[in-house]
């Protein structure tokens, strides 16, 4: 299955959420990263059909997704930034209520919801209220609802918001064993969310795709621009303040690690290191406001 999107666009007045976008799925895991705003969540909405692209289209198997009709949705499994859950509800209530919606056949829903129940490792809570359900657990009921209909095209928007830790790993894990032939596209602001299950990471900044690869592939466009230099807390402020500085770790010794991205060796003793997706990303996110401060400043001038 491939589901392109052919440069859509979304505009509301004069705000354009999504700029000329194309992009090309097959099956497997896409981590798409960005800020807040970065259009994300317009997207996706668009990807499953609950906004129509103001311009452009988007296409399953060369089919533009209109000519299905209500079929596409068929193919589909979403789950929303704001999903609302029931509070009263129970996890098992629930889910045979939206098997219905989704038109699942009674007894084949009883089995599937039994099922995926057990998948997200909520079996022995499926009679409780969804309102005593910690965050994992209410994400993890997300996930469920989303592939009661078995889509060829799951869409997580934000999934880990919220999680701690060890609810992170345990919903990675369950995302990648879901992914098996599908199309399943993952919204985040947090990069070790994506970077072990994505298959190809998507840098979404601006309604546009502004980098796009495997991570090895994302993180060897950076070899060579990453390094960290060991200098004196004064003079991290000072490179902090002239260049785009990623992590600054305070050493017990007084003295401090600066690690930045920059095509020529910052310092004569700086030492080159192995970039990281968490580098590329501070990299695109952070060139922006410094980008707008110089020019503020050259306006000033
Ligand atoms: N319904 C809407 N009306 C007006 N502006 C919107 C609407 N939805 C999103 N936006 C704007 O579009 C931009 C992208 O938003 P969004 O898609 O929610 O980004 P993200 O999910 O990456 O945080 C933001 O500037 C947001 O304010
Ligand atoms: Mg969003």
């Amino acid at each position: 299955m491939e589901l392109k999107l052919d440069r859509i666009t979304k505009q509301f007045r004069e705000k354009i959420a999504v700029d000329h976008l194309s992009e090309t799925f097959t099956s497997g895991v896409y981590g798409l990263l960005g800020a807040n705003g970065a259009g994300k969540t317009t997207l996706m909405r668009m990807i499953c059909d609950v906004l129509k692209p103001t311009s452009g289209q988007i296409l399953l198997d060369d089919v533009p997704i209109e000519q299905f009709g209500d079929g596409y949705r068929a193919h589909l499994g979403y789950l929303p930034q704001d999903f609302g859950y029931y509070p009263d509800f129970s996890a098992y209530d629930f889910m045979r209520y939206l098997a219905n919606l989704k038109g699942l056949a009674s007894r084949f829903a009883k089995v599937k919801t039994d099922e995926l129940l057990d998948m997200v490792g909520l079996s022995s809570v499926a009679k409780q209220k969804i309102k005593t359900f910690s965050g994992g657990m209410k994400q993890r009921l997300g996930i469920a609802q989303a592939v009661l209909n078995d889509p060829s095209i799951l869409v997580l928007d934000e999934p880990t918001a919220g999680l701690d830790p060890k609810e992170r790993v345990r919903f990675r894990n369950l995302i990648s064993s879901l992914a098996q032939n599908k199309i399943v596209i993952l919204s985040t602001h947090i990069v070790s969310d994506v970077e072990y299950i994505a298959d190809k990471i998507l840098f979404m900044r601006c309604g546009t795709i502004v980098s796009a690869g495997t991570v090895d592939q994302i993180v060897g466009e950076m070899r060579g621009s990453v390094w960290e230099c060991i200098v004196a807390p004064r003079e991290a402020n000072a490179m902090a303040a002239r260049m785009p500085v990623g992590n600054i770790h305070y050493g017990r010794d007084g003295q401090v690690i600066v690690r930045l991205v920059s095509e020529s060796r910052p310092r004569e003793d700086a030492r080159a290191v192995e970039p990281t997706l968490e580098d590329v990303y501070l990299h695109l996110f952070q060139a922006q406001p410094s980008l707008i401060s110089r020019r503020r400043g050259a306006h000033h001038e």
